[in-house]
Parts: C-alpha cells; sequence; structure tokens
C-alpha cells in the first residue's frame, strides 16, 4: 500500500522536474492524422478521455526516451524543455483511490517563449516507432487511472507514464495576452492541478471524473451562477426559471447579471448563438444551447440572431465548402423546431450573409494581432490564414451595427450569447476587443457539456452513433441505446442495489433525467428511491426512456413544418420584430 510521498520524496521529485528542464531536451511536434497515429500506437497516446470523435488530426508531443502523447492540433509546443524557465511545484494532493496517483499544482516561469515554439513535421516516415514508444506509454489499463501531465510525476511518484509533453505544451504558450484573454491552457498551468484539463472551442479534455467546471470557472475568469441570480430572472420574466438554469446545466456567465440590471432600466437587448454544421443530424446535446435560447426569447420577448459557420467548418473539417453550406440549411430545420419566433428570429449562413457583416468583421480584424489569436487560439505558423481570421467572423454578430436592417439601424442593443463553455475563448476576444471598437460588450451565459451515454469521461469513438441519441433516432433505437449503453451508477445486481442504492452522480440515466424531465417533484423522488435501492437501474431507464422518446418525436413532429421555405423565411434579410 502505497502511502503520501514525505517531503524528501517531493524534493527528488522537484529535483527530478529541474533536471529535465536543465536538460534542456529537444520537444518534437509531429502533426499526424487520428487514425494513423492510433493504428501506430493505439489508444495510449492520450491522457485521458473523451477526445471529440470530429477531430481527426493530432498533434504528437515527443521527448526521446521520455513522453510521447496527443494534443490538439493546434496546440502551441515549446520546442524544448528549456523553455519553460522552470517549474514548480506548489502543491500535491495525493490521491490513494487512484492507485497513488499525485496529483500536483505548478507554476512556470516562463509562459510566453512565442519565439520557441516548435514547427509540427508533418512527414509520416519521421514517426518515432511503434516499439520505443511502448517502452515510454504503457497502455492506458496499466495507467493509474487519474492521469496527471507533469514531468514530476512521469519522473517521481508514480513512476511512469506521466505525460512531461503536455506541461511543455501549457507551459510555453504563445504570448501573454491581455485582460480576458488568458489562453485556457496556461491558465491551467499557472494555478492548476497537474491533472489535465483542456477546454477549448476543438478539444475537450477531461480529467478522470469528467470536466472540472468550477476549475473552469476559475480559469477562464468567469463568474458562477449563483441562485440569486436565477430568482432575479425569475423576478424579472414573472415565470419560473428553466430547468437548465435551475439544475445547474447552465452554470456560468460573464456580465449578465449586469446586462439584467440595464435591462431592468429600461434598455434593450438581443440573443445571439450559433452552430458550426459539421453533420447531418443533431443529437440531443446539440439541442441545448438553442432549447435554452428559445427560452429566453420567449421569456424576455427579445429578438435572435443565429450564425451558421459553415466557413468554420470548411476550414477546420475534410468537408466540400457547398456540403458545410448544405448542412448548415439542413441543421436550421432542427434548430427552426426548438420553437423560435420567426418575426423575432434571424438565422443566418456565414456564406450568404458575411458581405453585410464585413465592415465589422474588418475592424475586428484591425484590432487585434496575430499574437493575441495565437495566445487565445493556440493558432500555430502551419494552420492556414482562414482559421486565423475567422474568430472576427464569430465576433461580429455580437455588435448590433452588423444587423442594420433587422435592427432597424439601432446600434445601442446590448447582446447576450447563450453558449457551450468550450465557445468562451472567441468571446473573451469579442469582449477585449469591443472597447477599441467603442462597441458594448456582450454578456455571455454558459453551459456545461452534455455527457455521452456512456459516461463523461468516455471517449467517443468511431461508433459515434451509440454515444449519443440524435434526434433523428427511433424509438426502438432510443430504448435500445439507453438500456444497452447508458453508464449506470446502480448496483452491479439487483441484490447489491437493493442493499447499497446508486451512485446519481455518475449514473447517466439520472443525469439525462435533470437535464429534462420538468417536474421537480418527480425527480426528486426518483433521486431519493434511486440512491436507497428501493428503485433500480432499469425502472430509472424506463422512465427516461419514455421521456426521451416523447421528447423526440414532437422534435421529429416540429421538423416537419420547417420546409425549406419556412428556412429561407428565417434567413431572409428583414426587419424584425421588437
Ligand atoms: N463555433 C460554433 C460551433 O462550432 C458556432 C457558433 C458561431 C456559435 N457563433 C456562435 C456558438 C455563438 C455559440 C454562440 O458550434
Amino acid at each position: 500500500m502505497q502511502a503520501s510521498p514525505t517531503i524528501d520524496e517531493l524534493a527528488q521529485i522537484q529535483d527530478e522536474v529541474d533536471r529535465i528542464v536543465r536538460s534542456d531536451l529537444p520537444i518534437v511536434l509531429f502533426s499526424a492524422s487520428r487514425d494513423k497515429a492510433e493504428e501506430m500506437y493505439g489508444s495510449s497516446i492520450y491522457d485521458s478521455a473523451p477526445v471529440p470523435s470530429e477531430i481527426s488530426q493530432l498533434g504528437l508531443v515527443y521527448i526521446a526516451g521520455l513522453e510521447f502523447n496527443a494534443v490538439s492540433p493546434t496546440a502551441a509546443v515549446a520546442n524544448r524543455t528549456s523553455a519553460v524557465g522552470a517549474i514548480v511545484i506548489k502543491k500535491t494532493k495525493y490521491n490513494s483511490k487512484k492507485r497513488g496517483w499525485l496529483d500536483l499544482t505548478i507554476s512556470v516561469a516562463q509562459s510566453n517563449a512565442a519565439a520557441d515554439l516548435a514547427e509540427a513535421v508533418t512527414d509520416a516516415s519521421k514517426l518515432p516507432s511503434k516499439e520505443s514508444i511502448a517502452a515510454l506509454n504503457p497502455t492506458p489499463t496499466e495507467k493509474p487511472a487519474s492521469d496527471s501531465t507533469s514531468p514530476a510525476v512521469a519522473a517521481g511518484a508514480a513512476g511512469s507514464g506521466g505525460s512531461a509533453a503536455a506541461p511543455a505544451r501549457k507551459a510555453a504558450p504563445a504570448p501573454a495576452p491581455p485582460a480576458e484573454t488568458k489562453p485556457a491552457a496556461a491558465a491551467s498551468a499557472a494555478e492548476g492541478t497537474g491533472k489535465e484539463q483542456v477546454v477549448n472551442p476543438w478539444e475537450i479534455e477531461a480529467g478522470d471524473e469528467g470536466v472540472d467546471y468550477d476549475k473552469l470557472i476559475r480559469d477562464f475568469g468567469c463568474s458562477a451562477i449563483t441562485p440569486d441570480l436565477i430568482t432575479t430572472v425569475e423576478n424579472i420574466t414573472k415565470r419560473r426559471a428553466h430547468r437548465f438554469l435551475r439544475r445547474g446545466l447552465f452554470f456560468s456567465h460573464r456580465e449578465f447579471g449586469v446586462l439584467l440590471e440595464r435591462y431592468v432600466r429600461g434598455e434593450k437587448f438581443y440573443l445571439y448563438t450559433g452552430r458550426g454544421p459539421s453533420s447531418e443530424s443533431l443529437h440531443m446535446g446539440h439541442l441545448i444551447p438553442f432549447q435554452f435560447t428559445q427560452y429566453l426569447q420567449e421569456a424576455f420577448d427579445v429578438p435572435l440572431v443565429i450564425q451558421l459557420t459553415d466557413d468554420e467548418k470548411f476550414l477546420w473539417k475534410d468537408l466540400a465548402l457547398e456540403e458545410c453550406y448544405r448542412l448548415g440549411k439542413e441543421n436550421a430545420k432542427d434548430i427552426i423546431a426548438c420553437g423560435f419566433k420567426e418575426t423575432k428570429t434571424f438565422i443566418f449562413s456565414d456564406l450568404d450573409y458575411y458581405g453585410h457583416m464585413y465592415r465589422n468583421i474588418l475592424s475586428i480584424q484591425k484590432a487585434v494581432t496575430h499574437n493575441q489569436v495565437k495566445g487565445i487560439f493556440g493558432f500555430t505558423g502551419s494552420d492556414c490564414i482562414g482559421k486565423q481570421s475567422f474568430p472576427a467572423t464569430q465576433a461580429a454578430p455580437s455588435f448590433p451595427s452588423t444587423f442594420p436592417v433587422h435592427f432597424k439601424g439601432q446600434t445601442n442593443l446590448l447582446c447576450l450569447i447563450p453558449q457551450a463553455i468550450d465557445q468562451d475563448p472567441y468571446f473573451r476576444m469579442t469582449r477585449d476587443v469591443a472597447p477599441k471598437l467603442k462597441f458594448e460588450k456582450p454578456a455571455l451565459i454558459h453551459s456545461k457539456f452534455f455527457p455521452a451515454l456512456q459516461g463523461p469521461k468516455t471517449k467517443m469513438s468511431a461508433s459515434m452513433a451509440n454515444s449519443a441519441i440524435y434526434v433523428t433516432d427511433s424509438a426502438a433505437s432510443i430504448k435500445k441505446k439507453i438500456n444497452k449503453f447508458a453508464f449506470s451508477g446502480g448496483g452491479a445486481t439487483e441484490e447489491l442495489q437493493r442493499e447499497h442504492g446508486a451512485n446519481t452522480d455518475v449514473d447517466v440515466a439520472f443525469q439525462y433525467l435533470t437535464f429534462f424531465l420538468e417536474d421537480d417533484a418527480e425527480l426528486e423522488k426518483i433521486r431519493v428511491d434511486y440512491s436507497s435501492g428501493a428503485m433500480l437501474t432499469g425502472e430509472v431507464k424506463a422512465r427516461l426512456i419514455a421521456l426521451v422518446q416523447g421528447m423526440v418525436a414532437e422534435h421529429q413532429e416540429a421538423r416537419k413544418s420547417a420546409t425549406d421555405e419556412v428556412v429561407e423565411r428565417f434567413m431572409a434579410i428583414r426587419e424584425l420584430d421588437f
């Protein structure tokens, strides 16, 4: 049985860290397709799940003899271990549950080593051999459960498997950007635990227990949504807050309270949200921001603009441009099916509407430097220039002058942007640039990620169809997916469940119920009965199946009314009613 490390052992770890930093080992960054990398090295290249299925290209960081690990294809990676200056271990947390893994809080001396970034090697024949990697990375099952990313861990306490490369990435992001635009990864390195957690528009890497949202709020510098704020919303709208708010799915914000105060004093606002059209059909998680936005539109009776970033998906994915455009219009039907009010809602494709936004896009492009977007988004020299300028396109709709016809020339409207938390980097940039252009900063409200059926820490696999419920699924397939794949927090046998009850915190069927079951009293009864063992997993799943089947059938019905012609009406440039 291992115990917490002693002071001497910790000093040893620190020495080892210092040695690795000082020895100035070269860090090599490869860019390879995910398929190729998985074929060669299996899943040992990943620290932790989930890697979203849409990620098809990986960065692979290699320190010979020490570490080989997958990172975001856009990650900024130092080219030598010395580029971080020094790594200081601030705190450690020994986790006996996780086979003696040690969580470290570290700080780095130098986080602006822009000049020392590795250029990605794209020649696959240069990749290290499978054998040399097998020696570095044990397979995930042999790996300690809570994957840490500190070189100290690789070198010290746990003995093997930690990834020294990740802190190199964290420790040497591009130049320190101003104000709100801390790179997420750099923020984690500065005060985070050694445990991996990366959240940005292209990757979500969570620790063993899923994403730590409190830490995200701290790292990103947002504010938690408090019970008081929810009460304020209820008082203003004179209706019960949406269950996504009551149950904490929308959990974080920037200046939402300020917007509400100004609204109460008579200022007007509009809503802005969006979707990157990369797939034909949406799953339940995709609908969440739209369902919530629909509630906000109705409760506050405000106009709304919805951006379809067909351009973004063209730039980031291996999709033809016209396919992205077509997917956008298809997705618009699912969006319309969420119940938006036609007279108050403008849906637009970037491809169609770009010319109208171009003046504001240009002003934004002029006010943001290459180093800033590099710091925020981790772009490298090998990312195409389209990607580097795209953030301005997502920022522009935050300013009312981007919609002169819709808003009848009124440029004094405030803007509120409901979004999943991974979109926050775009709007940190937007909020930083706003005062330079003499525009108001938009207010933001963030949701958590919707868990996969297999649970928050599972990797989305190629058989993605089984990790989510799609709005196109049949009743039979919904039943099958939930029964077969929804991760259970209940006892392994009926007997065990009756005796010990379920852990509802990890039970996916119960989690889904908290998002979708409107009735508070029924939900509470299920929670009590399921955790005590009075209720069985099968019964909880049966409740969820009925609920989801009903929701999906309703959605499919509503989507039928969203014909091409209806889409065209929502997408027409016209005055909105407000
Ligand atoms: N980038 C987002 C995506 O890939 C789409 C988007 C554009 C968006 N504008 C937005 C999302 C505003 C939320 C809010 O899905």
